[in-house]
Formats: structure tokens, C-alpha cells, sequence
């Protein structure tokens, strides 16, 4: 939790029930007097929700019991990480936001701009019956002034509308995506995080909320195909994701546009975990990216290789990975002339490599000591034909194994390269 998140401490339950008789109705008494909420009851958070936005940020919010139930720690902690990163960057006037598919209750706007008297939202939004749920939430606690509503509807692109409506210079985005890419995966697939088969709850989610096409992944593309053409017509834009593999796969994808200017973060609360990415393409916002808090940057290794054979090289890459017992999954593929993948390895099979060769070397027998079974380690790799050079880049993902070992997989492949 974000040490500034004022639900640090949880809601006062004692409290509540005092000042909400609505939430009072909905609690437990136990025999030693301790207050008890049913956490599984949806219409239980409902209140829970109302009563925390009224009490702690005076937002009067009607949460419809059909509509996505927004939970408010996750959010405050989305909101606090842009704080940051504006404090970061120096962006401290003119603040304009825009919060990419708002939802019926507007909750970013509105906890946004109670919590930062200087900032103005666009609540951006292509669901008819949210656009007007958000609308009345803003106008019953007379934010006109402070929040937008952009109905999305009709438009395909994500930004037309609002910048045909004002062409200014905006400071950030938030998103939260919707989530799935078909009714089958709704109803039947994973949950958001990937891992666990489903229940999809209609009390907690309505089908518009959640659903879009491509999904998670598809949203983004295209905020992120949008903001390559926008640039620095918003100074940083950002997007959450519910399912970790979208997340990675996102990163390699900035990384392949050669976007070196973002910075990540993972929000957790309790068992819940969300990853949020922020990229830019202002000039003087470059380091934007560098000593934030929670910061996960990492170096792209480069090796270049002129006068060879592309395919050559490429399949004894691909040879050597193999004997390595790195996995791979390829991501990108161009006219056989670029190549990208995603590398996993459970095992350190390069140093050890080395040892054994040094030590066969010596007619010495080999003590395969340093494996361990629990390592991982993810990488982005990309080979590409760039005029006469063949182009090798890798990179760390993830992983329990010391990013360092990136760099001697690289020399690993540079060794089988020049025949050692
Ligand atoms: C997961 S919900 C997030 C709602 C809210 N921001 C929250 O966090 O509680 C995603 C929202 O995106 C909206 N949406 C889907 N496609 C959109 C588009 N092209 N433009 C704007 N909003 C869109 C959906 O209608 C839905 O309200």
C-alpha cells in the first residue's frame, strides 16, 4: 500500500455504524463486540464504498449494484503513484488528467480531484448508461467545473473527440482496461490475474464494463498506438493491467518501439496485485523515468555483428539457446529479418557451463552444485538485419536470478558465436 494511502489503516467500522445507519444495517456484532462486515456480500462493500467516499473524501457517489464496484484502496494507490511521478517530473500547475474509460461511478475523476485541488479531468467514457451515471455523480457533487465527461460513443479512436474538443497540452492518463476479449472468456476462462478459473458475477461486473475487444492487451495497443502519434500532446501517459503475462508483454512492446522512457509499478493490496506502466515522449520529461519510487527500469544489452549470414546466425542463436535449456516464445517475426522472443530459463546452465568446460579442461570431475531448483529468469531478446548488421538485443523481464546474468547469457551467445 502506498505509504501515503489513507486506507494504511482500515476504515473504522465503529465509526461508520455511527455516522451511517445504512451502513449499520450491515454489519455483525460479535459476542466479544468486535464488528464484522461479510466481505463476500456485494451490496455489504457497496455500502462500505459509499460510506468511505462520503466520510473521508465528501463525494456523494451513487455505485449502481449492476456496475463495477470500485475498490478504493487499489485506486487511491493508482492515483498516489501519479502524484509521484508529477512531484518527479516538477509538473506541479495546470494539471489536466484524463481517465480513459471512467465507469458509471467516475471514481478516479472524482477521488482525483478531491485529493488535488489544482487538477481538472476528462472522464473519457463509450458506455451509455456510465456516461450518464457519471455525469450525475459529478453534477451531485457540483464537480462540473473540475471533471469532463467525453462520450465515446461513435468514435473508434480513444483521443479524437476529446482533443477535437480541446486541442491543449494534457499532463497524464489513467486506465483502468476493460478486461476481456470475448463472452467465452468472460463466462468461462481465466480470472483477471490469469491464474484461477472465474465466476463471473454479475452483482460486481456488468458485461460493458468489462468487455472490449482484444481485450486487456488490445486496449492498450491502442492507447499506446495512439500516443505514438499524439507524443507529447500528453506529457506521460499510463495504464493498469489486471493480468501480469498483458503487463510483460506490453513492456516488450514499448521496448520494440524503442520506447526507453517509462517506468513501472505494482500495486498491492492483500491478495490483489495490479501492475501499472508509464511512458512519455517529452523532450524534457527523458529522465522522467529515472529515481521515481518503485522504479523497475532495465538495461537493454546490445551486440553488433557485421558481414554475416542473417539466417545463419539466427539459427545457431537459436542452437545455442536450445543447449542452454532456455526456453522461447516468439513474439515478433518481419520478412525473415527481424525476430523477437521472450526467453525463460529455470536453470543457470551458462556459468555452469563454463565450469565444467574449465573443468574438463583440468580433468577434473564436475560438481553440478549451483543449481537450484526454484531460479527463474525472463528475457526479451530481438535479432534484427539492420542495412549490413545483424543486431542482437536482450534484455531482463523478470526473475529470481541476478539481472547480471542477462549479460553473461549475451556472452554466452557472443563465445558460441566467434567459435569459442
Ligand atoms: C474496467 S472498467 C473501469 C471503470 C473505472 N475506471 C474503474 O476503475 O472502476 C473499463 C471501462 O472502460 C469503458 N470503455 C470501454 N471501451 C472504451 C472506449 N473506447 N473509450 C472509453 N471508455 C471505454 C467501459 O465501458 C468501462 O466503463
Amino acid at each position: 500500500m502506498h505509504p501515503r494511502n489513507i486506507y494504511k489503516t482500515p476504515p473504522n467500522f465503529d465509526n461508520l455504524r455511527k455516522l451511517y445507519p445504512e451502513f449499520a444495517e450491515k454489519i455483525q456484532v460479535d459476542v466479544n463486540g468486535k464488528i464484522k462486515l461479510d466481505f463476500k456480500d456485494p451490496e455489504a462493500v457497496r455500502i462500505l464504498t459509499k460510506c468511505c467516499l462520503k466520510k473521508d473524501f465528501n463525494l456523494d457517489v451513487d455505485i449502481p449494484s449492476d456496475k463495477l464496484l470500485p475498490t478504493l484502496p487499489l485506486r487511491i494507490n493508482y492515483i498516489l503513484w501519479i502524484e509521484d511521478l508529477l512531484i518527479h517530473c516538477g509538473i506541479k500547475e495546470e494539471i489536466i488528467g484524463i481517465d480513459i474509460g471512467t465507469g458509471a461511478c467516475c471514481i478516479y475523476c472524482l477521488l482525483s480531484v478531491r485529493m488535488n485541488h489544482n487538477w481538472k479531468m476528462f472522464a473519457l467514457e463509450i458506455d451509455k448508461d456510465n456516461v450518464s451515471y457519471a455525469k450525475a455523480n459529478i453534477s451531485r457533487n457540483h464537480l462540473e467545473e473540475k471533471v469532463v465527461v467525453i462520450d465515446q460513443e461513435g468514435s473508434d479512436d480513444i483521443f479524437e473527440k476529446l482533443f477535437a474538443l480541446d486541442c491543449h497540452q494534457k499532463t497524464f492518463t489513467i486506465c483502468n482496461p476493460p478486461f476481456f476479449g470475448s463472452v467465452k472468456e468472460l463466462t468461462q476462462g481465466e480470472n483477471r490475474s490469469g491464474k484461477r478459473k472465474r465466476h463471473f458475477s454479475p452483482m460486481k461486473e456488468s458485461l460493458e464494463t468489462v468487455f472490449n475487444e482484444g481485450g486487456e492487451i488490445g486496449f492498450v495497443t491502442k492507447i499506446l498506438n495512439e500516443s505514438l502519434v499524439l507524443r507529447s500532446k500528453i506529457c506521460i501517459y499510463s495504464t493498469m493491467f489486471g493480468c501480469k503475462k498483458n503487463f510483460e508483454n506490453f513492456l516488450i512492446l514499448l521496448k520494440s518501439y524503442k520506447i526507453d522512457s517509462f517506468t513501472t509499478t505494482e500495486f498491492v493490496q492483500g491478495k490483489v496485485h495490479r501492475w501499472a506502466v508509464a511512458w512519455s515522449f517529452s523532450q524534457n520529461l527523458s529522465d522522467f523515468a529515472k529515481d521515481v519510487p518503485h522504479k523497475s527500469r532495465n538495461v537493454i544489452l546490445k551486440h553488433v555483428i557485421d558481414n554475416e549470414n542473417f539466417k545463419e546466425v539466427h539459427d545457431q542463436i537459436l542452437k545455442v539457446l536450445n543447449e542452454l535449456k532456455i526456453s522461447k516464445k516468439i513474439l515478433k517475426s518481419e520478412n525473415g529479418k527481424l525476430y523477437q522472443y521472450e526467453l525463460e530459463s529455470t536453470e543457470n546452465t551458462w556459468s555452469n557451463q563454463r565450469r565444467k568446460r574449465r573443468a574438463e579442461n583440468r580433468n577434473e570431475s564436475y560438481d553440478n552444485i549451483g543449481n537450484t531448483s526454484a531460479q527463474k529468469l525472463k528475457m526479451g531478446f530481438e535479432i534484427n538485419m539492420i542495412d549490413k548488421s545483424i543486431q542482437i538485443k536482450i534484455f531482463f523481464v523478470e526473475g529470481n536470478m541476478p539481472k547480471d546474468s542477462v549479460n553473461q547469457v549475451l556472452q554466452f551467445i557472443k563465445n558460441a558465436l566467434n567459435g569459442k
